[in-house]
């Protein structure tokens, strides 16, 4: 088996890892079981671009008991866990491209290992595998019966190549599922970009001035769970309607050519690029801290702030580089402006991914059955799929929930009565 990993000892660190997570993905289990005796992609060539962490173990687990050969590559240089890797190529039998901290042609050169493995279905987080697959390996595109997309960046780059007619298979938009971003990007991206911020900095929140840039799913989560620490956190906005959530949540709202001048912790979440550049990072503040939770490390102008600076220093402490500017006020960037809470942190609650990732192994056993059946498109999870994987996680959690009457279905689905 080939495969590329910074160093096999570390396997049994990463095998206790594996196994404290699984405890915590109770609904991925159940399905695992479900596909060791069906075998739904019994020799099937699978091909997974994903944060490496204990969580994806588990599902690269999942997919190998339903029959699957399964290959990894980090979609990110920084998040993956090199004991993880190790214990998955050592111990699960599961090969895996990814080396925590790999420049970008060896990250490129990884994502091309798991092309090389003739994937009939891939499974990606931010579209990279999928762009690679359009661009320069698209004699490989024939092969895939469906794609899988674990994030916003990567569904926003999808829809995006579907808009300009150069989509070339089916892919399943397992963010928009809302058994995923309604829980992994609020809850999930909400407390570890928190924990990610705190393990590089030991910061204290009670009593800051954070501010949050985009109060989408991530953002909300964030917010709130800094509001929850004691921080005073503002929020900025281009989207009036999530400006206004923000405002009635009790956010103060303002743009950030205004917050730049208070805040003394500034995160981005959005998806978006340039969110702080600069003309935000003059107006700050010596020593704020400048930190992102979104797909890519686009969000904070870098090449700006390090025009803008006469000096850096790089790893003041692991994780926090510190920017002397030219008006010797000091900005430091945390994680390279990468995913904070992969990057210093383990990345999302094992079970928080517990319902993700079911949500992307049932999707597997669903594209599988409908094979050539799929238009060439970015579709949705089916409701159905949804539902499963709530009623298999309220049901872990130990939580019954009431049923419609009979009386009830019928005054639901009539127009007749009204008082
Ligand atoms: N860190 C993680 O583990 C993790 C997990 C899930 C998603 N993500 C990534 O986080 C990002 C956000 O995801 P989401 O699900 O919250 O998306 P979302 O679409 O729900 O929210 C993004 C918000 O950012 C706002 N925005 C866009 N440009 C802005 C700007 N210049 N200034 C202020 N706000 C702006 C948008 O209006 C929107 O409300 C994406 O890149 C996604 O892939 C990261």
């Amino acid at each position: 088996m080939k495969y590329d990993v910074a160093d096999l000892s570390l396997a049994s660190e990463g095998k206790k890892l594996i196994f404290w997570a699984d405890n915590d993905m109770p609904v991925l289990a159940a399905i695992r079981k479900r596909f060791a005796k069906s075998k739904p992609l019994r020799a099937m060539n699978v091909s997974a671009c994903l944060h490496i962490t204990s969580e994806t173990a588990n599902l690269a687990r999942t997919l190998k008991a339903a029959g699957a050969n399964v290959v990894l590559c980090a979609s990110n240089p920084l998040s993956t866990n090199d004991k993880v890797a190790a214990a998955l190529v050592k111990d699960f039998n599961i090969a895996v491209f990814a080396v925590c901290g790999e420049n970008r042609s060896t990250y490129y050169k990884h994502i091309n290992a798991a092309i090389d493995h003739k994937p009939v279905i891939t499974l990606d987080d931010g579209a990279d595998l999928v762009n690679e697959l359009h661009t320069r390996r698209r004699k490989e595109a024939h092969r895939i019966i469906a794609s899988m997309e674990e994030t916003t960046t990567g569904v926003i780059r999808l829809r995006a190549m579907e808009k300009a007619g150069i989509l070339k298979f089916p892919v399943i938009a397992v963010n928009d599922a809302a058994t995923k971003h309604f829980f992994d990007n609020r809850y999930g991206t909400g407390q570890s970009t928190v924990d990610g911020i705190i393990r590089a900095t030991d910061f204290l929140m009670a009593g800051k001035k954070i501010v949050v840039a985009g109060y989408g799913w991530c953002g909300r989560g964030f917010a709130m769970r800094a509001r929850g620490m004691g921080a005073i956190v503002v929020v900025t906005e281009v989207e009036p309607i999530k400006a206004l959530e923000a405002a009635m949540d009790g956010f103060t709202v303002m743009p950030m050519a205004e917050a730049a001048k208070l805040g003394e912790l500034f995160v981005t979440l959005t998806g978006n690029k340039s969110v702080i550049r600069a003309e935000h990072f003059r107006l700050m503040q010596d020593r704020a801290v400048v930190a992102n939770s979104g797909h890519f490390n686009v969000e904070i102008d870098i090449p700006a702030l390090k025009r803008l600076s006469k000096k850096v220093n790089r790893h003041v402490r692991k994780h926090v580089d510190e920017y002397v500017l030219k008006n010797n006020k000091r900005i430091y960037l945390l994680a390279e402006g990468r995913l904070i809470n992969l990057a210093a942190a383990d990345g999302h609650p094992a079970s928080v991914m517990d319902m993700s990732f079911a949500t992307q192994a049932l999707e597997a056993e669903y594209v599988t059955k409908r094979k050539g059946k799929l238009a060439v498109a970015v579709h949705d999870v089916p409701v159905e799929i949804e539902q499963r994987v709530s009623a298999l996680k309220l049901k872990s959690m130990s939580l019954d929930i009431d049923e419609l009457t009979a009386e009830q279905v019928d005054y639901l689905t009539s127009s007749a009565e009204g008082t």
